[in-house]
């Protein structure tokens, strides 16, 4: 396990994750029950924007900075823009969930790689609601299902370095639609070159409803190596949620973008295959 998020924390790709999951959870709050929100890839938790890994690759100059430097913010972004970055630190998913949540809520954190374990230990001390766990994601993740608050998220954010990675999650996902096919799940995917993780691979599981993101800052080129978008796969998305995402994605690619001819999309899909 190379990966370090620290190297790519901010960026464009961490911006469009980090908003969409601000809103899920802004609507889970809308009940006064609690949920639970499980992060089986968590990474740090938090991350220095002015330390090593961040400076080698100046993502965050391309995403969270250019993003603060654009003012006056829509107001949808400013709970996000608040809590997100906060002097030289950024803050990952598993901090903004924390950050976001009432007492009753739960949060299940998991990292495998231990360094970022022990790391995302010592950042969230003082949480009384939320839990560390140092497993291999998709053998945790279907032992935790259903969650005994019976709502909530569960968010799965790989670092895509296994080349098994596809098949992992398509084998953990159908596990997970078996014990709880009706939670909420947001699933990331890079955007690389050719495109090698399409959304659909994981679509022919077959959901009764999900929503699609496809978030690009470059037109795919076999000359653009490199992350060029990303994708988002919201499963039993919540009801016209797509029409919070719409002006707040458009904004981020307004700004995030860097070449005139790439897009975006959001659609919500319904599974016939599913009676
Ligand atoms: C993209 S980063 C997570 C970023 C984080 N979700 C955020 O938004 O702030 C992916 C993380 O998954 C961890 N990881 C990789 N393979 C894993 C596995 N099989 N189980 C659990 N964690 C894993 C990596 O160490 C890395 O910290």
């Amino acid at each position: 396990m190379n990966y370090r998020h620290g190297f790519h924390a901010g960026n464009f790709a961490d911006v469009v994750k980090h908003t969409v999951l601000l809103q899920l959870l802004d609507y889970l709050q809308q009940k006064a029950s609690p949920y639970c929100f499980i992060d089986t890839h968590a990474g740090d938790g938090c991350y220095d924007l002015t330390a090593l890994p961040t400076q080698k690759t100046l993502e965050a100059e391309q995403g969270i900075y250019r993003l603060l430097m654009m003012k006056p913010h829509p107001e949808m972004l400013e709970q996000y823009l608040a809590i997100a970055c906060k002097e030289q630190n950024y803050l990952g998913s598993p901090l903004l969930a924390a950050q976001c949540s009432r007492p009753i809520d739960r949060i299940i954190l998991n990292e495998k790689h231990p360094e970022s374990y022990l790391a995302l230990k010592k950042n969230v001390q003082g949480y009384t609601n939320v839990a560390v766990h140092e497993r291999d994601a998709y053998e945790f993740l279907p032992a935790l299902l259903p969650p005994k608050e019976k709502r909530g998220l569960v968010l799965i954010d790989p670092a895509f370095e296994d080349k098994q990675e596809m098949q992992h999650l398509i084998a953990c996902l159908t596990q997970c639609m078996r014990r709880w096919p009706q939670g909420l799940y947001l699933i990331w995917l890079p955007i690389v070159g050719r495109n090698d993780y399409k959304v659909r691979d994981l679509t022919h599981i077959g959901f009764e409803k999900y929503l699609t993101i496809e978030f690009y800052i470059k037109t795919p080129s076999i000359d653009a190596p490199g992350l060029i978008g990303c994708s988002l796969l919201l499963i039993n998305p919540p009801w016209q949620i797509e029409t919070q995402l719409h002006p707040l994605l458009d904004y981020l690619w307004q700004v995030l973008h860097k070449d005139q001819a790439s897009t975006w999309s959001i659609k919500v899909h319904t599974d016939s295959k599913i009676k």
